[in-house]
């Protein structure tokens, strides 16, 4: 959510930072800015609402050079978007710049203490507020280092920030409280950033800041330190992406590659952790918590949104196969809730950024009471997978697209793989079944990429109901999270109301709904509530809804019951939900391409919401 690039080193800052920007812009889009320190030592200064694209277009490239600055992609939280609220923010005399992702919840406290004294403000936003906090310590101290320092302990709330400051013009000074930053080492030069994949370009090397650390970056390098002044020392850790899997790679849009991306993406997941011969499931980063998970009374499940679907597909496959109680909770809920957490209970957070604020809550909440906690987490030593007891990360690759679809895959690979482990151990399956699943798991990514192959069959379909107003999306038992989570793509990318519901739920209520123009989809795959599903078909058809049926290839009864069918292969219970929601992501994707909309950066939404 936002992002965050700056450089200190020998070269010009403003198209290393107009570079960074525009990888990071997936983490908001609504204005962008950049400040720079030019050779007069005098803080240069622009920003506007829009793309970065518009921002980078506009900016006068004569002038904006210098070898320090930062740069900010905005999402909105205090104050709409527009030129005066994006970042960076001065203080009121224009010698403290700063970007900021995060909030200050104290804001409003802290300016109408500093309008007390004089201060005034040209925006709504709670960095201006910070801005002049500094000024304020600045002009008691006279020293920026020092001021950054006493402000950020007189702030409530999270920050990632990057500060320039006129008067010591030679410095950076960046901090972290519940935001990410990471430093990228350089040859003679650093580059600063929330996110590696502004990094990448320049180095491979980068040091993540921990909660509550600082850094002060010159040319010649860095020293870091706590907000409370003690030295610290942190390891450099080396990227594990490549610069490709950030690109478009010849795709129309991040999201097309990363549905696209499903066959190796879920081998990355289950590679290396599955015996084949004997379906023996091995989740190293899971041994050190394994007895406690054996032993757990029960299992909570917290996450946000599409992690929070892949949660639910979790709990299905845990007690079935594990014979263990799971809830689900959404980790913004879980900590407000006051839920009764005990030492013996395992929680797991699901995260694809690892950076998720409610979901980091939730872990937090969690700790406090004594449970274990584990993390299936994509992103590689994310505050999350930093956090947590143990965890099993999913491996999926960089996600750029803000719609998760191959996180979403790999998560509930990465829980079957946990439902195996477990329930192995504790001979809740039979030896005949776990090889009768490796067995299956090998030619999963065969049947993703026939899906892949065949997507025009479904980009027909979508094509036909571009201009639905309403979608219905209905699935029963391990598929039921599949129709929630095809009901939030369509709405995220293609805004078309849509609604997930238990498929029998549907007589209870939504029904009403249902005329000639509600097209309802249906998750019907031949399992052991088939005949079921179609009863809830008919229920719609006998109110003449548009019925479209998710179908596996051998169901040839299904066509008198459908107007258009999406086919998928057929497969067991525990990989049905991975199939499943494939054709759901391309519905939402061509849908969404059909009505003009910006797919990877849908309108509101941020990849990683790292503010509550
Ligand atoms: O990074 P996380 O997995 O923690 O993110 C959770 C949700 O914000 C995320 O899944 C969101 O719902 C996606 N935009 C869904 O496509």
């Amino acid at each position: 959510m936002c992002g965050i690039v700056g450089y200190v080193g020998k070269r010009n800052s403003l198209p290393i930072i107009l570079d960074g920007l525009k990888r990071m812009e997936y983490r908001g889009y609504d204005s962008a800015g950049v400040s720079i320190i030019n050779s007069e030592n005098k803080i240069i200064n622009f920003k506007k609402a829009g793309k970065v694209d518009e921002m980078s277009k506009s900016i006068d490239k004569d002038i904006f050079s210098g070898n320090i600055g930062i740069g900010h992609t905005r999402w909105a939280t205090h104050g709409i978007p527009n030129d005066c609220n994006a970042h960076p923010h001065f203080d009121m005399d224009d010698n403290i710049v700063i970007v900021h992702n995060g909030i200050i919840e104290n804001y409003k406290q802290i300016k109408s203490k500093l309008a007390d004294e004089g201060y005034t403000f040209k925006t709504e936003t709670d960095t201006e507020v910070l801005a002049n906090l500094i000024n304020y310590y600045f002009k008691q101290t006279g020293e920026f280092e020092k001021a950054v320092r006493l402000a950020l302990t007189d702030v409530n709330g999270t920050y990632g920030i990057a500060c320039l400051c006129a008067s010591e013009p030679d410095k950076m000074i960046i901090a972290r409280n519940g935001s990410p930053l990471l430093i990228g080492i350089g040859n003679d030069e650093t580059i600063v950033s929330s996110d590696a994949s502004a990094v990448i370009n320049h180095t491979r090397n980068v040091v993540y800041l921990e909660e509550g650390d600082m850094a002060i970056i010159k040319e010649n390098g860095f020293k870091m330190k706590t907000i409370y002044d003690e030295r610290i020392f942190r390891e450099a850790k080396e990227i594990d992406f490549l610069i490709e899997s950030i690109e478009k790679g010849g795709y129309d849009h991040f999201m097309l590659k990363e549905i696209c991306e499903q066959p190796d993406s879920i081998q990355n997941t289950y590679r290396g952790r599955i015996n084949f011969d004997t379906g023996i499931t091995k989740l190293g980063g899971l041994e050190s918590v394994f007895d406690k998970m054996l032993n757990a009374k029960r299992f909570i499940i917290t996450a946000c949104g599409t992690a929070w679907h892949a949660g639910l597909v979790g709990e299905y496959m845990l007690e079935q196969y594990c014979k263990v109680p799971v809830e689900v909770e959404y980790a913004s809920e879980f900590r407000y809730r006051r839920p009764i957490i005990n030492p013996d209970d395992v929680v797991i957070l699901i995260s694809q950024s690892g950076e998720t604020a409610d979901t980091l809550a939730a872990l937090r909440e969690a700790k406090k009471y004594g449970a274990t906690t584990i993390g299936v987490v994509n992103v590689i030593g994310s505050t999350i997978a930093r956090e947590v007891d143990a965890g099993t990360y999913v491996h999926a690759g960089p996600e750029i697209g803000v719609a998760s679809t191959k996180a979403f895959t790999s998560q509930v690979m990465s829980l079957a793989l946990i439902t195996l482990m477990l329930a192995a151990e504790k001979k809740t399956i039979s030896k005949d079944s776990l090889k009768e699943i490796a067995t299956e798991l090998k030619s999963l990514p065969g049947k993703i990429q026939n899906m892949i192959d065949i997507r025009n069959e479904y980009k027909k379909v979508a094509e036909l109901f571009k201009d639905s107003r309403n979608f219905l999306y209905l699935g029963r038992g391990i598929n039921f999270p599949v129709a929630l989570e095809g009901a939030l793509k369509l709405k995220e990318i293609s805004y078309i109301h849509a609604e997930g519901y238990p498929a029998a739920e549907m007589k209870h209520g939504p029904i009403a709904l249902i005329d000639e123009n509600m097209p309802v989809v249906f998750i019907a795959p031949k399992d052991r509530i088939y005949e079921k599903v179609i009863s809830n078909i008919e229920e719609v058809r006998a109110r003449s809804g548009k019925i479209i049926v998710i179908a596996t290839d051998d169901d040839k009864d299904i066509g008198s019951y459908a107007d258009h069918i999406l086919r998928v292969p057929r497969s067991s219970a525990l990989f049905a939900p991975i199939l499943n929601v494939i054709p759901l992501q391309f519905l939402s994707y061509y849908m969404a391409v059909a009505r003009g909309c910006n797919v990877d950066q849908p309108r509101n939404l941020a990849k990683s919401v790292t503010v509550e």
